[in-house]
């Protein structure tokens, strides 16, 4: 298992380049199933979550082309003829559950595997159930497997108690063929909702309201094939602004929709950090003084679980008292101990980390326990002083392109050892 080890202390400089969103381009795969037709996917980012869910369609036989030089996924699923897709496979990804919405609206059927918990939480589906059995599938959870079945789907109204992002996805899927209107109400409003209604329209569905609490699908016969191009990662833009912050640095993120990104510059920005929006591109410059504050994550627009464990890293060493409330995942500060060892100060206490900032962090051998938690990881290296080694980087693959060769183009010392 490959280890990524920082040097830390070097100032960044220059500019990075942000990819596509994963966690637009995960559903987007998933829904090329709903057409027989061809998709084309540009500027996907070539990251193992997108490898991942591309065997997974492959194995009820789809065809899928990923071209690493010109970051294409060509996708067919013409010859699709199977509606369970293999378990170990499934295992490997939650969100391969995304495959539930399409199959079941395309060939009335699928089986697919249960997830289990994972790392930051139990993660249960009822809501991406309640939603599918509300259009009219005959829904069965035994023996470790979903079922489904529906002779029909007829649009509904659907309301969520939770505006989850995989449920109101999985819905807008299922629904796109339905017979007459679906609507969802308290939806996910993520910009990812977004980029996938507008996938689905221009395959010839009929989504209007993503973006919104308030969802109207109304159902179509047929989809076809088409080309899209996803948003740019706000969790990796997120990312960087937090590496500028964190090393006390000023450099340019190139590739962020504005709006996207409002709920971190809010919160970088009032901390301290300076940010200039220039088009398509942020200038932060985190090289003044530095302030702590309050952290809430909420569903979007409120701020994301996603850069949740970021900012921990970053107010570690910022003077004074901060505390982050997690209220997404119920388990999702298994990087605050890893930071500990590296001589941060955080009390948890439930689902708040008090955070008491520290004049430095060490560097040491620590472990990144999920995705966001070893990206957060190799911030914190990047300042620490000595050298930190992250363990178990396979989970920051599974979310971030390139990552050390990003940072080192801004100039921080790290670097990737194979084992
Ligand atoms: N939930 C339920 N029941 C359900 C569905 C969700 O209780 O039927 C709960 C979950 O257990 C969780 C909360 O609702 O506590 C939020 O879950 P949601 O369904 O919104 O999240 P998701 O679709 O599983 C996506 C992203 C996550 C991101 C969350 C929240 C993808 C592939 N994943 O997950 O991304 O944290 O939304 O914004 O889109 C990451 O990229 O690091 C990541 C974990």
């Amino acid at each position: 298992m490959d280890k990524i080890i920082v040097k830390g202390g070097n100032t960044l400089s220059g500019e990075v380049k942000i990819s596509s969103a994963k966690n637009s381009v995960l559903p987007i795969i998933a829904a090329s199933i709903l057409s027989g037709d061809k998709c084309i996917i540009e500027n996907a980012p070539m990251l193992e979550d997108v490898f991942v869910i591309s065997d997974v369609l492959r194995s009820v036989s789809a065809d899928i082309d990923i071209d690493k030089n010109s970051n294409k996924v060509i996708i067919d699923t013409s010859d699709i003829c199977d509606c369970e897709p293999c378990s170990e496979l499934v295992k490997k990804l939650r969100a391969s559950f995304l495959i539930m919405g399409p199959m079941i609206s395309r060939f009335g059927k699928f089986r697919i595997s249960l997830p289990g918990g994972c790392n930051i939480g139990t993660r249960p589906i009822e809501l991406h159930l309640k939603g599918l059995n509300a259009l009219g599938a005959e829904v069965s959870v035994g023996h470790g497997y979903v079922e489904a079945r529906a002779r029909k789907l007829i649009g509904n109204k659907i309301y969520l108690d939770f505006p989850s992002v995989g449920a109101t996805e999985n819905i807008m899927m299922a629904a796109v063929m339905a017979q007459g209107e679906t609507v969802i109400e308290n939806a996910a409003e993520e910009p990812e909702i977004e980029d996938l209604a507008e996938f689905l329209n221009s395959m010839g569905a009929n989504v209007t309201g993503a973006g919104t609490d308030t969802i109207r699908i109304v159902g179509v016969k047929k989809l076809k094939g088409t080309v899209h191009k996803p948003i740019y990662d706000r969790i990796e833009a997120g990312t960087f602004m937090v590496a500028a912050a964190i090393t006390r640095s000023k450099i340019k993120i190139v590739g962020i929709n504005e709006d996207h990104m409002k709920p971190i510059i809010a919160k970088l920005t009032e901390m301290g950090v300076s940010i200039e929006v220039q088009g398509q591109s942020l200038v932060v410059d985190g090289t003044g003084v530095l302030k702590p504050i309050d952290i809430k994550t909420m569903p979007y627009p409120g701020f994301p679980t996603d850069m949740q464990a970021q900012m921990m890293g970053l107010l570690s060493l910022v003077k004074g008292t901060s505390i982050i409330t997690e209220t997404i995942f119920e388990n999702r500060f298994m990087h605050a101990p890893e930071m500990k060892r590296m001589g941060a100060n955080i009390k948890i206490d439930g689902r708040s980390a008090i955070i008491e900032g520290a004049d430095r962090l060490t560097g040491c051998e620590v472990k990144s326990t999920d995705l966001r938690a070893g990206a957060a990881l190799i911030l914190c290296g990047l300042s620490a002083v000595g050298s930190t080694e992250v363990t178990d980087v396979y989970h920051i693959d599974r979310g971030y392109v390139n990552i050390e060769r990003k940072l080192q183009g801004l100039g921080a010392n790290i670097y990737r050892k194979c084992i």
